[in-house]
């Protein structure tokens, strides 16, 4: 049983080329080990160094992770939840979470819908809108959980080019709103531009595109925003559009490994989604989100690495002369005059894992934060890469 988990874990893992190599490196040397014996931390990171982070060596910077997380108050939740593991997640676990929630969004806990990471309800609410008509998005946005609705033929997605500079194009998105629109989706700030549509602006455009469709703001990483509050679009539920904004605890709060996500709409639309979630959230998320949630001196240092190593990589790239997207996010899109799949197997030849090529943006990588000397290493490599 142990074995064959581990060996799933092998088979579906995905990465760059050097971590490639390094499974499948680690599946012929040790898989007979790990068949032998138990299912321990210490053989299972020998067995798929994927399993418990990057594989020794590797910077991994392709994937949008704090690896300063999970907070220490997060593991000793987790800890607990897991040593309770026998019985199924206490309502009043659930409960609290969402009030939790809720008092800092400053609306009622019926205004919160949980699920495994914000991918989850992102493609609940795709299943629930998609068949209603296209979902109308900008051309480059995280689009996996629209995607999945898409491959399951219940939406279409209507892409709208993005602006000369890389912005969502608003008022074109608007243009293309009608009452047929089944939904509207963006994400602020965007993946994987890393920019943020102020909010003056979204707000402005999003109540006028909610009176027509319901539209869902992806609010994944605004907590790495310069300035949240303002822009974020959660005022516009309390003032009664018909908008959800989602948010996770993968990015800033370092646990996407861990899943907890959750959405805040209105209490029928949070029901409503609540109850076409597939999953039912695990204890031991619950309970991580709940001892990490109002952690401010891990949120603070989390930020504060970000932001040091977003200042490290904007150094270097002003220093190469490249061009690159104004991120308030952790991750920076930039135009490297290279082909990024090229760049991506350049930066893993060297252990350095960066994201590919994105649609026909074929001279453009997203680089992630991470641990700063992760980041120094793709600082120091890419003089070299796109010499
Ligand atoms: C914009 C955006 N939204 C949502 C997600 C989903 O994250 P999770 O399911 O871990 O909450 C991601 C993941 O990278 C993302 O980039």
């Amino acid at each position: 049983m142990a074995f064959d988990l581990s060996r799933r874990f092998l088979l579906t893992g995905s990465a760059g080329a050097a971590v490639a190599g390094l499974t499948a490196c680690a599946t012929s040397t040790n898989g007979e080990a790990v068949a032998q014996g138990a299912f321990t931390p210490e053989n299972a990171a020998v067995e798929n160094p994927y399993l418990l982070g990057a594989p020794q060596g590797v910077a991994l910077l392709s994937r949008n992770e704090n690896p300063y997380g999970p907070a220490q108050s997060a593991k000793d939740m987790i800890a607990y939840a897991a040593s309770k593991g026998a019985y199924y997640t206490a309502q009043g676990a659930t409960e609290e979470l969402k009030a939790m929630i809720a008092a800092r969004h400053g609306v009622t806990p019926d205004h919160i819908a949980l699920s495994t990471g914000s991918g989850e309800i992102l493609s609940a609410i795709a299943l629930t809108y998609g068949p209603n008509g296209p979902i109308v998005a900008p051309r480059l946005f995280w689009d996996t959980t629209a995607l999945y609705a898409a491959n399951l033929g219940m939406a279409d997605i209507q892409r709208i080019p993005l602006t000369a500079d890389m912005e969502i194009d608003l008022p074109s998105m608007e243009a293309a709103v009608t009452e047929s629109t089944g939904a509207v989706q963006l994400c602020n700030p965007n993946n994987p531009t890393g920019l943020v549509t102020p909010g003056n602006t979204i707000r402005a455009a999003v109540a006028r595109m909610a009176a027509k469709a319901p539209v869902i703001v992806d609010e994944a990483y605004i907590e790495l925003a310069d300035d949240e509050e303002g822009t974020t679009c959660v005022p516009l539920i309390k003032e009664g559009h018909d908008v959800i904004v989602t948010r996770t605890f993968s990015k800033l709060y370092g646990m996407a490994g861990i899943r907890m996500g959750y959405l805040i709409a209105a209490p029928e639309t949070a029901a409503k989604i609540q109850s076409v979630v597939m999953s039912w959230t695990p204890s031991t998320s619950i309970a991580a989100a709940i001892g990490s949630y109002n952690d401010m001196e891990f949120v603070n240092y989390s930020k504060a690495k970000i932001v040091e190593a977003r200042e490290m990589v904007t150094t270097t790239l002003d220093t190469l002369g490249l061009e690159y997207l104004p991120s308030q996010t952790n991750f920076v899109y930039f135009k490297s005059g290279k082909e990024a799949n090229a760049v991506q197997q350049a930066m893993a030849d060297r252990m350095i894992s960066v994201r590919g090529q994105y649609m026909d943006y074929n001279e453009w990588t997203r680089v992630s934060m991470g641990f700063i000397e992760d980041v120094d290493k793709f600082c120091r490599a890419l003089p070299e890469v796109v010499a």
